[in-house]
């Protein structure tokens, strides 16, 4: 990115923020929906499981009849589902096979900073010459070459999280071809609630791509001439809905009660959802950091980029033969549907969504606590067009703030323009939005808020166990690749 600190590589540029696909694209709701495979360990020696990824190039066929390469954990999009149990610590070793660089992020995770996938803590591909490996002056990154282990305690309770992308610059790019998965986290609370499960718990990875006549992702490249970069600022939209890595697919249901773990793993796209048909809800059960309280019901459900909800959803009403289609409210026409389930037959359900559904409980906000302000706004900035935090492109070598570990804070999250905002490390609970109560999509730990234009959200945050530097950004992609992110330290 021309806006980028230091990109080790050939620009991949802007474009238009709405791309439009130049392949032909296939009739809704054909391809049933696919379910990731779950991550099995190599092997588990006291207590750690131990598992193996390999980063890697794959051609998939994603559009019916079309070829589309994608960089995949293990060669996949989404990558492998890691399903584990909380506490129990998770070692992963990720192998570079791709041709560029890379960082893991386990994006919820309660990580260790050397595992927690600082951008410059690149993993370089093997047997290659890479120049700027050593990142020189530009902040020191931990590289590796080959091979890194993540290692992650899972010291958190029950939540959906997910892994992606993290590399400095290029983020949205290895992102958007193909590099995110699941990362699941359950425990005895969860386990204990008669919630829909086995083959009636689905995860929903959101992802909207374009596509190349010949079937290739397509995304801005430098060749795009000028006058695209004030374009790409926005972020990048496509107009193909994939869920689990499928254009508008289709689930076949019992007439029964469904969990879905909702991901918008989009770069830079938001979600209304709604159900066009019948009398199903969406009954919020869980949020980013887990379960809520109580369960709220949504007649529709806004989801940023990187934001999760656990949801169930009863289809016990509808008769077998209904068909019912996921919209966006957000968009019209094909980019306005997401994925169809098609009620098959009644069917026993001994599941239900009970009134309370965790020791969850919101913190009451003590007085007198540390109050920082972050302020997401276009802008330059150390010499660099884009968008900015408190007025700082991102910059590896500056802390923007030191954070006392165990300690509740008040932290303001101001903007221009729609912004999702992510925390590291840990989750958050949300005070205030627009100087009044939280929004219905608040509730629980969150790690990642949907903040709209010209609004303040006030959110509680404390951090516990581990020191070092973590960030703070934009989960809209390319804003974050185009610096609006900041480096903290917990001391
Ligand atoms: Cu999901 Cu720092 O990111
Ligand atoms: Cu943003």
């Amino acid at each position: 990115l021309t806006l980028a600190n230091c990109g080790l590589e050939t620009s991949p540029a802007q474009s238009a923020e709405l791309l439009k696909s130049e392949a032909p694209l296939p009739e809704a709701f054909k391809v049933p929906l696919p379910i990731p495979p779950v991550k099995m360990p190599l092997r588990t020696q006291a207590g750690i499981d131990y598992y193996r990824v390999v980063q890697q190039k794959a051609s998939l066929e994603i559009l019916p009849g079309l070829k589309t390469e994608i960089l995949g954990y293990d060669g996949l999009l989404p990558g492998p589902t890691f399903d584990v149990r909380s506490g129990r610590t998770t070692v992963v070793e990720q192998v570079n096979h791709l041709d560029v660089p890379t960082a893991v992020h386990l994006h919820g995770g309660h990580t260790p900073a050397a595992s927690d996938g600082w951008p410059l803590d690149l993993l370089m591909p093997n047997g290659e010459h890479h120049e700027h490996a050593g990142h020189g002056g530009m902040g020191g990154g931990d590289v590796a070459t080959g091979s890194r282990k993540y290692t992650y305690p899972n010291t958190q309770r029950a939540a959906t999280l997910w892994y992606h992308d993290h590399r400095m610059d290029y983020t949205a790019p290895q992102v958007y071809r193909g590099l995110f998965g699941l990362h699941l986290i359950r425990d005895a609370e969860e386990d204990a609630l008669p919630l829909p499960g086995g083959d009636r718990e689905i995860p929903l990875v959101l992802a909207d791509r374009a596509f190349a006549a010949d079937g290739s992702f397509l995304y801005p490249a430098a060749t795009d001439g000028p006058g695209v970069e004030a374009k790409y600022m926005e972020g990048v939209i496509g107009d193909v809905m994939l869920v689990n890595g499928a254009p508008w697919p289709v689930l076949e249901v019992d007439a029964a009660r469904y969990r879905f773990r909702i991901l918008n793993a989009s770069n830079a796209r938001r979600f209304e959802l709604a159900l066009d048909s019948g009398p199903a809800r969406f009954v919020q059960i869980g949020s980013d950091g887990g379960l809520l309280g109580a369960p709220v019901e949504h007649k529709t459900l806004v989801v940023a980029p990187a934001e999760r909800f656990d949801v169930v959803v009863d289809f016990s009403a509808y008769q077998p033969g209904t068909e019912v289609t996921l919209l966006n409210k957000l968009d019209s026409g094909r980019a306005g549907q997401v994925m169809r389930f098609k009620v098959m037959r009644r069917a026993g359900d001994d599941s239900n969504v009970p009134a309370k559904l965790s020791s969850y409980a919101a913190v009451p906000e003590p007085s007198g606590l540390i109050h920082r302000e972050w302020r997401f706004r276009r802008g330059s900035a150390n010499g660099h067009q884009g968008w900015t935090i408190n007025g700082k492109a991102f910059d590896p070598q500056k802390m923007q703030a030191s954070v006392k570990l165990d300690q509740y804070e008040v932290w303001s999250f101001v903007t221009d323009v729609h912004h999702p905002v992510h925390i590291h490390l840990a989750p958050f609970q949300v005070l205030r939005r627009g100087g009044g109560k939280p929004g219905p999509y608040d509730a629980g730990w969150k790690d990642t808020v949907d903040i709209r234009p010209a609004e303040v959200v006030d959110v509680l945050v404390r951090f516990t166990a581990h020191k070092g530097k973590y960030l703070i950004h934009c989960h809209n992609l390319e804003h974050e690749d185009m610096a609006m992110m900041a480096a903290f330290e917990t001391v």
